[in-house]
């Protein structure tokens, strides 16, 4: 595994891997790397890629008095599961080399779907998220950017986000794989923040996916559906949104189509937890 911590030692070992005939599969993380994270590096592997990481932690998808400075940082450990797991290069900017003073990067606008749910509760982080995987697909150019399914609404707008560019010739095509969710044995999202979490809060944590999945099973309309997952949450998970969506992320309202989920976000102790699944079942 090779450290890239400059985007010329980055050009260099894709041009390498490209002069082999590599395809190129990208995982983008802030780093903080879990199961979750190790699947999509797996996932990349076994569809052949000559695999880059990327670890930035972007202060532009941080607000005001969020956890930017305090977000977990272990490169070294990072490494460590990059080499473990197979991917080829870990790619570790300085922001200055990603967001370079006067470079006039495209700023993809996230239009109505970046304010609503995540985006309303955190102003302007689906325009940072947007900047930094636009700069980092052009730096990488990928075959395959490998996403999880954990972040369906940053998964809906880089999809739109990477149709736009292709048919606007801005980028080559990019498949943008979706992987599953990964739990904890509880069910819980795995989550970089969940370290955080206190046994206590643990506890009250474990309560979403069990919620989500029962209600989302019941074959119930939308409403129905909300007000059973909520009745299921620990009290003391103190909830942000809990909607049904479709795959546009429209507010679902009667029958839910084929393809919506059920979505949550919810704060226990300190820390901000989101998950979703299928309605009907993964
Ligand atoms: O999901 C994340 O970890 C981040 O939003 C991403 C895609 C790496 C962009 O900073």
């Amino acid at each position: 595994m090779q450290l890239c911590q400059t985007n010329a030692e980055l050009a260099l070992a894709l041009s390498a891997a490209r002069e082999e005939g590599r395809r190129i599969g990208f995982v983008p993380t802030m780093g903080a790397l879990h199961e979750g994270h190790l699947s999509l590096i797996r996932q990349s592997k076994a569809d052949g890629h000559f695999t880059i990481v990327s670890v930035f932690v972007n202060p532009l998808q941080f607000g005001d008095g969020e956890d930017f400075e305090s977000y977990p940082r272990t490169l070294g450990v990072d490494a460590r599961l990059v080499t473990d797991t197979g991917g080829d290069v870990l790619y570790a900017p300085t922001p200055q080399a990603v967001f370079p003073e006067g470079a006039g990067l495209p700023e993809p606008d996230p239009g109505e779907l970046g304010d609503s749910y995540e985006g309303a509760a955190r102003p302007g982080h689906f325009a940072g998220v947007l900047k930094v995987v636009s700069r980092l697909l052009d730096l990488v150019s990928p075959d395959a950017i490998y996403l999880g399914q954990k972040d369906a609404q940053q998964v809906a707008l880089i999809r739109r986000m990477v149709a736009e560019q292709l048919e606007s010739g801005m980028r080559q095509p990019v498949s943008v794989v979706v992987m599953p969710t990964i739990r904890d044995d509880s069910g819980l999202a795995m989550s970089s923040r969940n370290r955080r979490l206190s046994e206590a809060e643990l506890e009250i944590a474990r309560t979403i996916y069990p919620a989500l999945v029962s209600a989302a099973a019941s074959g119930k309309d939308a409403s129905a559906i909300c007000e059973l997952a909520k009745a299921a949450l620990s009290p003391e998970a103190r909830l942000d949104y809990l909607e049904v969506v479709d795959e546009q992320f429209e507010k679902v309202q009667g029958k839910p189509p084929a393809g919506s989920r059920l979505i949550v976000a919810a704060n226990v102790g300190s820390v901000r937890l989101i998950d979703n699944v299928l309605i009907g079942g993964e």
